[in-house]
């Protein structure tokens, strides 16, 4: 069971991980894109991080949290990560409105919510070279050990090494969706940026509940 204090946590624990990985995540996209990937998602995380004395002192509602996060991508990320990522976010929250605590299936049917409010609104599905290829992956391997009855720190692991294999898949297949389906079969051999950032994610999410030891 987690609550506001490791929501806090884990927002924090993204947002100095994509802050670190801002020029590597340029680097991806400037291989396949424009190279902006970093810069947007790191602009997205200083935000977060100055938001979270307001959201620490509000009344602990973690749909109103993920769906705060969620605006914000829409507002302060450029380019077609601000709106996926709003998207994932913003369905993220529908199912956690009123609710302070989210347990692990709490957790598996957001991932599962927001990674098909991506696939919906960037009419896109695995296999394209997206965030997708990391999502849905992690999504399957996180509903499998929710069914097998592991913790949250298990079930977040699973998530991430999934997300992990995703972004290697994604240097395998040229992308369809996006600014590098422009260059189509020269995409091959590029990891995804954006699934790149998917599989921080869900990494600072596993090692934050292993560091405060949830269940
Ligand atoms: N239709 C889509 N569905 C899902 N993810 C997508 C889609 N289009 C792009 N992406 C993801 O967005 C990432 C690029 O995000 P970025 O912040 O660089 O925005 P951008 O430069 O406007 O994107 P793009 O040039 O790909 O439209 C890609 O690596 C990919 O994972
Ligand atoms: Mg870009």
């Amino acid at each position: 069971m987690t609550g506001k204090e490791f929501m806090l946590a884990a927002l924090e624990a993204i947002s100095h991980s994509i802050i670190e990985h801002e020029e590597h995540l340029n680097h991806l996209d400037n291989a396949i894109g424009d190279g902006d990937h970093g810069t947007n998602m790191a602009r997205f995380s200083r935000i977060i991080l100055s938001d979270l004395p307001e959201l620490s002192a509000g009344n602990g509602d973690l749909g109103e949290i993920l769906h705060h996060i969620g605006m914000r991508c829409i507002t302060e990320i450029g380019g077609a990560a601000g709106p996926l990522f709003g998207k994932f976010f913003l369905q993220a929250s529908i199912s956690n409105i009123g609710n302070t605590s989210m347990d692990a299936a709490n957790w598996v049917l957001a991932f599962d919510d927001g990674t098909m409010g991506v696939s919906l609104i960037g009419r896109s599905t695995e296999g394209e070279k997206t965030m997708l290829d990391a999502l849905f992956p992690a999504v399957r391997a996180m509903q499998e050990k929710l069914e097998e009855g592991l913790s949250l720190p298990e079930i977040f692991l699973a998530g991430a090494t999934a997300a992990e294999n995703g972004v290697e898949f994604t240097k395998t297949i040229s992308a369809n969706k996006g600014r590098a389906a422009y260059i189509g079969q020269r995409s091959i051999g590029h990891q995804d940026p954006g699934a790149t950032t998917v599989m921080l994610m869900l990494q600072a999410l596993h090692k934050t509940a292993i560091e405060m030891n949830v269940k």
